[in-house]
């Protein structure tokens, strides 16, 4: 078992291991003194785990109460989280329990905002069942719910008080779900690690402890150094404006870890035909995400696209900010004006 340190405004540990939802409850009573726990998850995760989780909590001495939903990008609505909230509230939850999160991203972001809002705040444990909230979402403390007019648009900063990844719960993945957290760990190499970036030509389900290791500790220094993502956590968002963009141009028909791989993909491409990025890295990206049976491009059309990543979050006023690389393990911030974006869009589309 791997235990990495998150060195933010109120330190956590994430262990990372297996065998870990079995001892859960110890783990969970220990560090936030929880009498109650109010285990949240989807209707297939809960099926898969919910069991388990809720003996081991039991074992420990903890009172269990469980919400469930139904799975899937659908349920992160502010319906869904004012159920939650009815649900914490009618089994007399206090704000000296714990809200655990058991499952993906959606699970995450859901249970972590109710966590946040609760009595103003209770503790939150996060049991990331997903590669990509393995990696990613269980860590760093954003939660957040969709509106009607996009995604994560009500949401708060919530650091976990714990992150369990028990890596056996990738087992039951199916197999698009797990290549589209695979999609994030190329990132990760391309963002500010060479050598893990070469790693990956071994399938990363055979060294699943290792990558996840691996990224939370990447994950952990960027957020040590900006949790409140004001610049350097926004390099966490390499490939995802365009991405963004193209999973609402396809109508959610392309999934967010296809999405993401396209974008990054495209501006590598965009990125050395600015002269910006070196001759290999383009190449090398789409040669990482082939292997990982990821797409590298997209029929839609540029300026489609460009509108698509105006009404993105991370646009200022006239600006965007990209993230570009300029050679493998090391990216930057890359401000555009928004009359530049399709341009940029175009200068990716064909093959180097
Ligand atoms: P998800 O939570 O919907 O899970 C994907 C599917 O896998 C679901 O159908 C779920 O039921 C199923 N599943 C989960 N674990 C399983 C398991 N072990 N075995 C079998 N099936 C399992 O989606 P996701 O891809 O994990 O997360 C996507 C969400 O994460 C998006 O809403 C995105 O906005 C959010 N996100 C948040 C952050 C953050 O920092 N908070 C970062 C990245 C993404
Ligand atoms: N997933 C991006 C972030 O945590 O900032």
């Amino acid at each position: 078992m791997d235990t990495v340190k998150i060195d933010c405004s109120r330190p956590y540990e994430v262990l990372v291991g297996t065998g870990l939802l079995d001892t859960a409850g110890e783990h969970i009573v220990r560090t936030t003194g929880c009498q109650t726990a109010a285990v949240v998850a989807d209707d297939t995760v809960d099926a898969l785990y919910g069991d388990r989780v809720q003996a081991s909590l039991e074992r420990a001495g903890c009172r269990v109460v469980r919400f469930r939903f139904p799975h899937g990008e659908q349920s992160k609505t502010i319906a869904t989280y004012v159920q939650l909230l009815h649900f914490l509230a009618e089994n007399r939850l206090t704000r000296s329990d714990a809200v655990v999160a058991l499952g993906g991203g959606v699970t995450g972001d859901l249970a972590g905002f109710a966590a946040a809002t609760f009595m103003r705040g209770m503790a939150l444990v996060q049991l990331p069942t997903t590669l990509l909230a393995a990696v990613d979402s269980s860590v760093g403390g954003k939660t957040a719910v969709d509106l009607p007019q996009g995604k994560n648009l009500a949401g708060a900063f919530h650091q976990p008080s714990l992150v369990l990844c028990d890596c056996d719960t990738l087992d039951t993945l199916p197999a698009d779900v797990f290549r589209d957290g695979c999609a994030e760990v190329i990132k990760y190499g391309v963002l500010c690690d060479a050598q893990f970036f070469e790693s990956l030509q071994k399938p990363v389900n055979e060294q699943r402890e290792a990558v996840i290791s691996r990224c939370v500790r990447i994950k952990s220094d960027i957020v040590s150094r900006d949790e409140r993502d004001k610049r350097e956590r926004q390099l966490l968002n390499l490939g995802h404006t365009i991405g963004h963009a193209i999973e609402q141009c396809s109508g959610f028909t392309v999934s967010h870890g296809q999405a993401v791989a396209i974008g990054m993909a495209h501006v590598a491409r965009a990125a050395f035909r600015r002269g910006l990025c070196k001759r290999d890295c383009p190449g090398r990206i789409e040669e990482m995400l082939r292997l990982y049976g990821l797409p590298v491009s997209t029929s839609l059309e540029p300026e489609m696209l460009a509108q698509a990543a105006l009404s993105d979050k991370k646009r200022t006023g006239k600006q965007i900010t990209l993230v570009i690389p300029e050679e493998i393990g090391r990216c930057v911030l890359y401000p555009l004006p928004v009359s530049e974006i399709a341009e940029l869009i175009r200068e990716g589309v064909e093959a180097l």
